[in-house]
């Protein structure tokens, strides 16, 4: 073949290999068998190897990954990429369909919604210039994204030329999403491998494109569905509905559930229609998305804080399903508290198998009087631990057993307390190995001094082994006692000792939280640390003092006390005091305050902070935090599920801040 031949027929091959590979993975419907189609890749990658030079750009060998990379380069976009307001309930859509109308007022034009599945996976951006795919991005924060670029080219529902497209540029949005088919082919195949198995299909996508290596993103079966456009430039879309149609012709995939509907009624519809579709769609949805069809209309509305007027995510109900109680187990606490656990015959729900639920305590059990050998209802909304609603007693057939409490400890068999006016059960044994475990796996954790890679397996293995008896000794270890572990390469005991080491600089308020006190948390050990300032003063401080801290009562105060005068404590703070040398101090935070004068209110969820730290972070820089939005609030702070301030900021028309925004403002992003 002349060098002129083999261009063109690697030209003809990426044609036809594109062709395939779009009627097979996009239109489900392909036409030659996967032996032709192999044969056809083979060709070209022995052509492409022979003549590298002569390669495209948007050649289908191209898909399998490129070279490892050490991190992620940053990249801003010109139009960032907005979130969406929740409504939490149906009915909340009529309000949402009267602020569009009203903000539409004087619009001649008749208002259609199109409504989309509410995918969960991960969202990313993929830019064509004249066609081409030049970048891949994660959202991020919405304005910068991180550069994916060669693990999305890995994904085969992303097209590497767009087909017959005029556009110059089209900045084309999405979520990556694993099948729940897919996930569980993965998952099969991983078991068989004796591999630890995948929680759940959304983490795996995320996870799955979030590699550092493109071979590990090519080895997993992702799906891209576009949904959303930034920019687009060379043509010309008038709204939602053609702009679906139009990414469909230039060859990517959109859920087929997308529909235009005309009225209130029909959306509604939709989504009572989707939310029964849910359990049987191949892919996770976490809700309908609402969006005004016209581009017109929603350039009208605008946007209030990176969340578009225009459209808005309805929840489905927490998703229910049938199970079995196998048995309920007791389990023991970190402070002695026996919760009963319901074991249950594993079950989906929402995504996710469903093993265990917790039943709280053993008058939830007699209240909701559910059996050992008990169907049951489950529920999960979203990503709370899951809870048994109710018994179905129809389906008894009275081999069902009732519940009792153990009279002595599971764990090390002490006589169980219910102490008066308490709801829990006790084991009284505060060296009893359960406590003196989850003692620990409390002090690591998030929430305590976090210490990274140090999960609750670990620490059982290094109880076991006799290494450990307290979270003192954790910072006591040396690299030999880790490294003659079972399955501890010499890097993950280097990286762990390290952590534990840089555990020692947590600030007083996650030490507090850390030590276990009882009724001692996060919120109470910031009132201490406040109040306080070191371990020292508050060791020494009598029940009286510590209850005339606003916010601080004498249960409370005492639980402090009994804490500090127990000896085995005492014993256990003066290693750890000894291996720190010196404890954490409470230090205001000093330099400038540029948000002083300014009145925060603070509403629904946020994923970095609770609550409580959104508010300390505001107040270290000089704002005021109070709890109700009236017209003197300056801002308005709004995370997952806003209530009923969010609605009243809308109506007081104050500036509403997004997580992301807010991160900015105190300068985290
Ligand atoms: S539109 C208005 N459409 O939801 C522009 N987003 O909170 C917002 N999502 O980060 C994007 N399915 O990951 C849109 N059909 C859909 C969606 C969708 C899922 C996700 C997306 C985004 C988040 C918005």
């Amino acid at each position: 073949m002349t060098k002129d031949a083999v261009r063109q027929r690697i030209a003809e091959l990426t044609r036809l290999i594109d062709y395939h590979n779009h009627r097979y993975y996009i239109l489900d419907d392909p036409e030659i068998t996967d032996a032709d189609y192999d044969r056809l890749f083979d060709e070209l990658t022995q052509l492409e190897s022979q003549y590298p030079d002569l390669q495209l750009p948007d050649s289908p060998t191209q898909r399998v990954g490129a070279a490892p990379t050490t991190e992620f380069l940053s990249v801003k976009r010109a139009v960032p990429m907005l979130s969406l307001n929740k409504a939490i309930i149906p009915d909340e859509f009529d309000d949402f369909d009267r602020r569009v109308r009203e903000g539409l007022a004087g619009d001649s034009d008749i208002i259609e919604y199109v409504t989309e599945p509410k995918l969960d996976g991960l969202a990313v951006e993929l830019v064509y210039e004249n066609s081409i795919l030049t970048l891949g991005l994660t959202r991020g924060d919405g304005v910068t994204g991180e550069d994916i670029t060669a693990n999305l080219r890995t994904v085969k529902t992303v097209p590497l030329k767009l087909r017959d497209c005029d556009a110059s540029l089209v900045e084309v949005r999405g979520e990556i999403i694993m099948t729940k088919g897919d996930f569980a082919r993965l998952n099969k195949e991983r078991e068989s491998a004796g591999e630890e198995l995948y929680a759940n299909p959304r983490n795996t996508a995320a996870g799955s494109v979030r590699q550092l290596d493109p071979n590990v993103t090519a080895s997993r079966p992702l799906k891209f569905y576009t949904y959303a456009c930034g920019r687009i430039a060379g043509v010309t879309i008038q709204n939602q509905w053609e702009l679906l149609r139009f990414l469909t012709r230039v060859g990517f995939a959109i859920t087929p559930e997308s529909k235009l509907c005309y009225q209130r009624d029909e959306v509604l519809l939709r989504y009572h229609h989707l939310n029964e579709q849910r359990a049987t769609l191949d892919y996770d949805i976490d809700g309908m998305v609402v969006k005004v069809n016209s581009f017109r209309q929603q350039q009208k509305l605008g946007e209030l804080s990176r969340s578009p007027r225009w459209a808005i995510a309805m929840k489905f109900p927490p998703q229910q399903e049938e199970t079995v109680v196998e048995d309920i187990v007791v389990q023991v606490g970190r402070t002695g508290v026996l919760t009963p656990v319901a074991h249950l015959k594993p079950v989906r729900v929402g995504g996710v198998e469903v093993k265990r639920a917790t039943l709280h305590n053993y008058d939830e059990v007699t209240r909701k009087d559910i059996r050992i050998g008990d169907h049951v209802i489950i529920q999960r909304a979203g990503d709370v631990i899951p809870e048994v609603v109710k018994p179905l007693t129809t389906k008894r057939t009275g081999a069902e057993r009732q519940f009792t409490m153990p009279g002595s400890c599971p764990i090390c068999g002490s006589v169980v307390v219910r102490p008066e006016g308490e709801a829990n059960h006790r084991c009284p044994n505060s060296v009893c190995p359960a406590q003196v475990a989850e003692r620990i796996i409390h002090f690591a954790s998030k929430g305590g001094v976090n210490i990274d890679g140090l999960g609750p397996k670990f620490i059982e293995q290094l109880l076991a082994a006799g290494l450990i008896h307290s979270f003192a000794d954790l910072y006591y270890l040396q690299h030999n006692d880790l490294a003659n572990l079972e399955r501890m390469a010499d890097k993950s005991t280097i990286n762990l000792l390290a952590a534990i080491e840089k555990s020692k600089r947590c600030d007083l308020e996650h030490l507090i939280v850390a030590l276990g006190i009882n009724n001692v948390g996060e919120h109470v050990a910031s009132l201490l640390a406040e109040h306080f300032g070191s371990i020292d003063t508050l060791s020494t401080t009598t029940a009286d003092v510590l209850g005339t801290v606003e916010g601080i009562g004498p249960i409370v105060a005492q639980s402090i006390r009994d804490f500090f005068d127990n000896d085995r404590n005492r014993e256990v703070l003066a290693r750890l005091q000894q291996a720190w040398q010196v404890f954490p101090e409470y230090s205001i935070v000093a330099g400038p305050k540029p948000l002083a004068g300014k009145t925060f209110v603070l509403t629904g969820g946020l994923q970095k902070y609770s609550r409580d730290q959104a508010k300390k972070k505001l107040q270290a820089l000089g704002a005021t935090v109070t709890s109700s939005v009236s017209k003197k609030t300056d801002f308005v702070v709004a995370g997952a599920d806003p209530g009923s301030k969010y609605e009243q900021a809308l109506k007081l028309k104050i500036a509403i801040l997004s997580e992301d925004d807010f991160l900015k403002l105190i300068g985290e992003s």
